[in-house]
């Protein structure tokens, strides 16, 4: 549905200065139907990769495209949805006219802007919340309703910008469930962050950036089960307390045979699965 091929992004700021490579040669694609996250630490090139994607700044090299959006430009993009890194909300409006305000601006009709927002809204939990002011909003009701207007034009292709950004363990999780729940409902969503497990948990597929280079595209599980090592964890409980140990798959049943003579009660024996976090942390060194 997206696809990039081999884009480059440099900023040059005056002739004293070095240029900024921001993306680097930079290939991948996200397919119809999927969640993919866009990881990488501060300044590894997200938020410049997808203003190329939405056509906000232009790249140096190399070119986005979309398959199944549309036949030219304003096809494609009223066939997106975007929330920004840093989405601006007039405070003063409530979160329905702020809805309203929006989608007047591509152009839909009052009805259609309110029978979305009766389509959205319970889904994002936000629904009891709309006929307040946006000043009185956490920050989770404000991606929230910044997530709903990226809904309102009915986009095929959802793209937010740290959407996770800022929110409290429980609302990230709730905002990770509803991310899941409209990819459930037919959108395709691609969003960045630089928090490993929220990507982890959601995503079906991973795009790793590294100061602007990919460093890996592809499923979670892939990733994880190329990286496991051969090492078991056994965990037991000995003298009441509950203790662990890592051990070579190799030596696991000498391992095993040698706590139980102790008198330790075995509690699970399990491979021991990296986290994708300990990957990029290798991945990245
Ligand atoms: N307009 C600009 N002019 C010059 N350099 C820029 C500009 N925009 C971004 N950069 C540089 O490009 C690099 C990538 O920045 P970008 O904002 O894309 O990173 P990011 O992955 O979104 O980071 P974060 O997680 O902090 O949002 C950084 O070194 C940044 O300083
Ligand atoms: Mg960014």
């Amino acid at each position: 549905m997206l696809k990039f091929s081999s884009v480059t992004k440099v900023f040059k700021s005056d002739f004293l200065k070095k240029p900024v490579v921001a993306v680097d040669d930079l290939s991948f694609n996200v397919d119809e139907g999927s969640i993919v996250g866009f990881l990488g630490a501060n300044g590894a090139g997200k938020t410049t990769s997808l203003k190329i994607a939405m056509d906000f700044t232009r790249s140096t090299k190399g070119e986005v495209s979309f398959e199944g959006l549309g036949k030219n430009k304003s096809e494609i993009f009223s066939n997106i949805g975007f929330l920004p890194e840093r989405p601006y909300f007039y405070p003063h409006l409530t979160g329905r006219a702020f809805c309203h305000y929006m989608g007047k601006l591509v152009d839909m009709k009052k009805s259609k802007i309110e029978d979305q927002i009766e389509r959205w809204a319970p889904k994002l939990r936000i629904e009891f919340a709309l006929d307040r002011e946006i000043k009185t909003y956490s920050k989770g009701m404000l991606q929230r309703i910044g997530f709903l207007t990226t809904l309102l034009h009915d986009p095929k292709l959802i793209i937010l910008d740290e959407p996770l950004s800022g929110v409290d363990p429980i609302g990230r999780k709730e905002l990770k469930d509803i991310i899941y729940e409209v990819n459930q409902l037919g959108k395709t969503i691609f969003f960045s962050s630089h928090i490993v497990s929220d990507v982890e948990e959601v995503c079906d597929k991973v795009i790793f950036l590294k100061n602007g280079k990919l460093v890996y595209q592809g499923r979670v599980d892939d990733i994880i089960n190329k990286n496991i090592r051969p090492v078991t964890k056994i965990r037991y409980v000995l003298n009441n307390e509950t203790l662990s140990i890592k051990t070579e798959d190799s030596s696991k049943t000498m391992r095993l045979k040698e706590l139980i003579e102790k008198g330790a009660d075995i509690i699970s024996v399990e491979q021991d699965k990296p986290t994708l976090e300990n990957i990029f942390y290798n991945v990245g060194s």
